[in-house]
């Protein structure tokens, strides 16, 4: 028997197997349930208790080799089977993360809020629920006045004259506020949604954003204004782009005016988005009207002012070529992800 362990021994040692398949043959050979070493042990039975005592340890030994020797074996067949399905190339390059975009609004309001900040203006807001005297009647509506129906109003209440509730239709209701409740001079600009009821098409929608200025102090001139909107428009399209006002009427002004730049798409030769003329409307604007500032308690005689207001859908659509109000509001990444800017 120590001779056949010998022989078995030197195998085991010599044992060199190719694959997976030549490993498992030797473990079925030797560590089978009918393998070599349970026979070995089978033999051992039947053998005088002397050579027991020697053949005994032996016969452990030789079992503890065949195991460690199988168990290594099987470790680096194992090893090489995960890295070979596992295979990674390592010159492929890394998966991103997926970061959010700015929306082209904010943007865009960052940027009109950036632009007058270096002219000093401070940024305000107000609620975007309003009672009818900041949104009508200390703007110089009167009441049933048709200047209200310019503005088809989401009323919540209707019957409570000025205390009436309703979205804001635009954000000149923050002026009042700001005029209200401080001392002049106010340079300020106030972003902000607004609502309007009105069916929801590629040019309208019933809800939108605005951003209104405000400059009250003494000598303030309809100069001021003009100037301080040109400025803003080379810093936002660029230099050489033109404007030009055109007399207009708002309840809250006197006198009114809308603006129009050159069309920033085809630089005034006519297009689809300036209807052919090479001028686009981007605000409304005008005087303080005196009526306005008595409301919200300024001496009228002391002070004068210019305000103006604008939609930032439409000063976003101008810069980006979006020809439906529609997108906006949506939510589709495919749109949204066009605007990838840093995020800070
Ligand atoms: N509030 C006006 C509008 O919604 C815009 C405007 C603001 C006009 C300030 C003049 C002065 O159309």
């Amino acid at each position: 028997m120590q001779e056949l362990i010998d022989k078995y021994t030197a195998e085991v040692d010599a044992f060199s197997p190719a694959n997976a398949e030549e490993l498992e043959a030797f473990r079925i050979k030797f560590l089978g349930t009918k393998g070599l070493i349970k026979d070995l042990f089978e033999q051992f039975k039947s053998t005088t208790p002397e050579e027991k005592r020697t053949l005994g340890k032996v016969l452990n030994q030789f079992k503890q080799l065949t195991e460690a020797k199988h168990q290594e074996l099987k470790e680096q067949f194992d090893s090489q089977l995960t890295t070979s399905t596992n295979q990674q190339d390592l010159t492929l390059p890394g998966e991103g993360f997926a970061v959010g975009s700015r929306h082209p609004l904010s943007l865009v309001r960052n940027e009109i809020i950036d632009i007058f900040k270096r002219l000093g203006f401070v940024v305000a807001e107000g609620p975007e629920i309003e009672n009818d005297w900041h949104n009508f009647s200390a703007l110089n509506f009167p009441e049933e006045h048709p200047a209200r129906d310019m503005q088809d109003t989401f009323f919540i209440t209707k019957d409570g004259g000025q205390d009436s509730i309703a979205l804001r239709t635009h954000t000149s209701s923050v002026q009042v506020r700001m005029m209200e409740n401080g001392k002049p001079p106010f340079r300020a600009i106030m972003p902000g949604r607004v609502y309007r009821n009105e069916a929801i098409s590629a040019r309208a929608h019933c809800f939108f954003h605005q951003v209104e200025g405000l400059y009250v102090d003494e000598n303030v001139s309809f100069a001021d204004l003009k100037q301080t909107l040109f400025h803003f428009v080379q810093e936002l399209y660029g230099e050489g782009t033109k404007v030009r006002f055109r007399p207009s009427y708002f309840p809250f002004t006197e006198p009114s005016a809308e603006m129009d730049i050159s069309c920033t798409i085809c630089k005034g030769a006519g297009c689809n988005m300036c209807k052919h003329s090479g001028w686009v409307e981007i605000l409304g604007c005008g005087m303080v009207d005196p009526n306005v500032l008595e409301n919200c308690g300024i001496d009228s005689k002391k002070y004068t002012g210019f305000a103006f207001g604008m939609g930032i859908e439409r000063i976003t659509n101008l810069k980006y070529v979006i020809r439906d109000l529609r997108l906006f509001s949506e939510n589709d990444v495919r749109f949204l992800k066009q605007f990838k800017t840093e995020i800070v």
